[in-house]
């Protein structure tokens, strides 16, 4: 089955990546040499999901780094700081983003022995690390996760946490994926998620293109499956996971979570520890990105909904973590009581760093 997709890469000292927002109409590749565009893609959703976001973000200053001019050591990182700040501005709710920013920025305080051009290496070096590791972060946590669907089995999920809102793999497509590669037969229902389409768009092609079967439905018709007992579990991802377990996904998810307790049927959360915000303690204190109205009032550049009509647009919700059944991590399969199991995580995680570094 494949699962080679390369949503976004370094290529000839490029930033490349396919743009979202023409699938699945058409495969198009964009090349970046300058770092604002990148941002720019970001902020268009060109390339979207929190931890291809990050990854955005890492080789987008890692790419502005390699073009700064000969500046002395202190003006560089002066520079570097304020391309992370407009890295940070392009969109608020998936911390993968302001991670990515910070592992980048903590180069030149790392590598005091570095001269700029030696930083510009490192920069690079790291860039290229955060992309890999995402791969690599994707197919770990898939094979956990993997142990949570049988054969036979049908998850519904939301919005798109496949390999193109990564660096590749995904991480709930990636556990069906792993269950897949596993042998287990597995079908996929997936809700359009409007306003975006990501669900009809996004997934709905990754899925098929790999040959796995795929079932879209709209929004509003995952109650009525779930009562018909077509559901065996529902996974979704994350854009940022609060302290208490409480998790922002893209909006509809929260209303999935209270069908699939309604129904009796597992909840899944499927997310890297890159996606995990230990500063916060509950999804109170996410910030929730509001988007344009035209993407609700519009269909395809046609305007639907009368003019001069009121129009709310939040692009995510908060799950609370009382909804949710396991959060499937890199470091295993996370349950309740979230603030203690999301802190072991990410200690061991941290621990096993160290002790490949020394
Ligand atoms: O607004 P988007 O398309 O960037 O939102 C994406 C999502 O909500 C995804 O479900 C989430 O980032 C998880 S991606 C593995």
């Amino acid at each position: 089955m494949p699962s080679a997709l390369r949503p976004i890469y370094w290529e000839d000292g490029k930033v490349c990546i396919i743009d979202q927002t023409r699938l699945p109409e058409e495969k198009v590749i964009l090349t970046f040499s300058d770092y604002k565009d990148v941002a720019q893609a970001i902020r268009d959703m060109r390339v979207r999901g929190a931890p291809a976001i990050g990854v955005a973000a890492a080789l987008g200053i890692a790419l502005a780094a390699q073009s700064l001019p000969a500046l002395d050591k202190a003006e560089f990182i002066r520079r570097l700081d304020e391309i992370g700040e407009e890295f940070s501005s392009t969109r608020p709710t998936a911390v993968n983003l302001y991670w990515a920013v910070d592992r980048m920025l903590n180069v030149p305080r790392d590598r005091l022995d570095q001269d700029v051009e030696g930083l510009k290496k490192c920069l690079m070096d790291e860039a290229l690390m955060v992309l890999n590791e995402d791969v690599q972060v994707n197919r770990t946590l898939g094979a956990h996760g993997a142990e949570l669907v049988d054969d036979g089995d049908t998850v519904l999920t939301h919005c798109n946490a496949g390999a193109l809102a990564t660096a590749g793999y995904g991480t709930a497509l990636g556990i069906i994926r792993a269950a897949v590669e596993s042998g287990k037969n597995v079908k996929v229902i997936v809700d359009e998620t409007r306003p975006r389409l990501q669900g009809m768009k996004l997934t709905a092609w990754e899925l098929k293109e790999s040959g796995i079967p795929v079932t879209v439905i709209t929004d509003s018709m995952a109650a009525w499956i779930m009562k018909k007992g077509m559901v065996s579990s529902v996974i979704v991802g994350a854009d940022r996971i609060a302290s208490n377990g409480d998790t922002a996904n893209k909006v509809g998810t929260y209303g999935l979570a209270v069908l699939a307790r309604a129904h009796n049927i597992p909840f899944y959360v499927a997310a890297p520890l890159s996606s995990v915000d230990l500063t916060i303690l509950d999804g109170s204190e996410i910030p929730i990105e509001e988007r344009n109205p035209e993407e609700v009032t519009d269909i395809d550049g046609k305007r639907i909904a009368p003019q001069g009509v009121d129009v709310m647009n939040p692009a995510f919700d908060v799950t609370p973590a009382e909804y949710i059944s396991a959060i499937i991590t890199e470091e295993g399969i996370l349950r309740p009581p979230y603030l203690q199991t999301l802190v072991q995580a990410e200690a061991v995680k941290s621990s096993r760093l160290k002790t490949c570094i020394l």
